[in-house]
């Protein structure tokens, strides 16, 4: 294929076929194919979609090269540090910072929107006790499709909007009950005068018998939490939520299958395979084992937390979340914490490793988050649902900008096929 100027041309069966080629604000041309097949009968290939832009998109901005991530612009270590979760979801859902009116309303709005239909507390008495909270989360997610009937039709965009605030409000309740509930603790109510993350530390901490009094440094390294997971362009539980709603399925029903995606190890279920992975390992002098079984083509294990199908050269937000880490467990005084002493040391030791480094294999989100997550009390069990409901407002906001995009249509892509060609049925005692 040649590229020249705002074409590019492809020969196929020594035919040639003119395709145009899209220039983005910023990262690489995109060649169109839509008319591909129409014209020369061929499919494109590609999977794992690692040559592919499903979308056009101005939510999120990644440079895998350059380790950056900016929301409508903005990078991801300025919203860390400056600004704060919510501000970061009006950000995400409407493409500017809000003016501080429009952030009060917002804030009023959501905190407004906490609670849960009193009666979805059976869907959570339905489930084992040992349910894990994922599998709890993927249930009453799209179980809130048939309690709140007046935000599902998505051709009105009032109704959309209710339903993304509804989502972004009662996911941090809807987690903390799935965690009460796995815990055998009763139930704790939002409270409105809470700030979003400390409101969900206390339902998951309080207990009838005695109140939990929220750390106000716990509650700023969660919200941070929240802040760095809220969005990732394309990933896979994204393009899960726009290719479920490309049907014109309803929001709850579209974000509990953006959950079920999630749950996997390869994506926001690493955080709990690296904090296990770290206590396997146990302690230092195991490491060079463990690198070894790495790098060993014959064995399956992959060092979790490492490796990024985008960031090629360091991920942003582990770099914010080693420096949370090192805060937290300073603010608990907790020192020589042997979990973060062998992620620290793991790290030193792969990126010296030629593999890692030939490979451009870094420390990812997920690598030190579970270690401020443990250190807050959670069970590394809670720490894919705090990814799923810090990415909720990603989601939402994804698929806000598909519903409204007029090119939307019905995700179908098409396959190479290998299979046998036509051929007759064969009675069964003939077979
Ligand atoms: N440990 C050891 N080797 C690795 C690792 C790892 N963590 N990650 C990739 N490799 C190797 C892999 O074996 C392959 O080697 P080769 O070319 O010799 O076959 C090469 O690096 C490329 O790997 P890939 O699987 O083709 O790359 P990918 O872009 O498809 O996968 C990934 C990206 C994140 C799934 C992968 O790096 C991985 O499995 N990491 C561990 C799980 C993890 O931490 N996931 C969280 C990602 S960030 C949060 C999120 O997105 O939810």
């Amino acid at each position: 294929m040649t590229d020249s100027k705002n074409t590019a041309t492809l020969t196929v069966h020594g035919k040639e076929y003119e395709l145009p080629v899209h220039s983005p604000t910023a990262g690489p041309d995109v060649v169109d194919i839509r008319k591909l097949y129409g014209q020369a009968g061929v499919f494109t290939y590609d999977p794992g979609f690692t040559s592919t832009a499903s979308c056009d998109s101005t939510i999120t901005y990644i440079d895998g090269e350059k380790g950056e991530l900016l929301h409508r612009g903005y990078p991801i270590d300025q919203l860390a540090e400056k600004s704060h979760f919510l501000e970061v979801c009006y950000l995400l859902l409407y493409g500017e910072l809000p003016a501080a009116k429009d952030l009060e309303q917002f804030e009023t709005t959501i905190t407004r929107h906490t609670m849960l239909h009193e009666q979805m507390q059976y869907f959570y008495r339905g489930f084992r006790r040992d349910a894990h909270p994922m599998a709890i989360m993927v249930g009453v997610v799209g179980a809130m499709s048939a309690f709140y009937h007046d935000s599902t039709d998505i051709s009105d965009p009032r109704q959309r909007e209710v339903a993304s605030h509804r989502l972004i409000a009662k996911m941090p309740t809807i987690a903390a009950w799935a965690y009460k509930y796995h815990t055998g603790q009763p139930f704790v109510y939002p409270r409105n005068d809470l700030d979003y993350a400390s409101n969900f530390l206390r339902m998951c901490f309080s207990v009838p018998a005695e109140e939990y009094e929220v750390n106000p440094i716990l509650s700023r390294a969660m919200d941070r939490i929240f802040t760095l997971h809220a969005d990732h362009e394309q990933n896979a539980s994204t393009s899960t939520v726009r290719l479920a709603s490309s049907s014109g399925a309803n929001p709850f029903a579209c974000i509990a299958a953006g959950i079920a995606c999630l749950w996997g190890p390869a994506h926001g279920g690493a955080n709990q395979a690296c904090l296990e992975m770290l206590e396997e390992i146990g302690s230092v002098d195991r490491i060079p084992e463990y690198i070894a079984r790495a790098k060993d083509k014959n064995d399956p294990f992959r060092l979790m937390g490492f490796g990024h199908r985008v960031y090629k050269n360091f991920d942003p937000r582990a770099k914010v979340m080693k420096q949370s880490a090192d805060e937290v467990l300073d603010l608990l005084g907790v020192e020589n914490n042997p979990k973060l002493q062998v992620a620290k040391e793991l790290e030193k030791e792969a990126l010296q490793d030629p593999y890692f480094a030939e490979k451009k294999l870094f420390p990812n989100v997920d690598f030190y988050s579970g270690i401020i997550l443990e250190a807050m009390g959670f069970p590394t069990s809670m720490f894919t649902p705090i990814f799923a409901l810090s990415r909720t407002v990603g989601w939402v906001s994804q698929w806000k900008e598909m519903i409204a995009d007029p090119q939307n249509k019905i995700g179908r892509p098409r396959q190479l096929y290998l299979g046998e060609t036509l051929r007759d049925y064969v009675d069964i005692e003939n077979r």
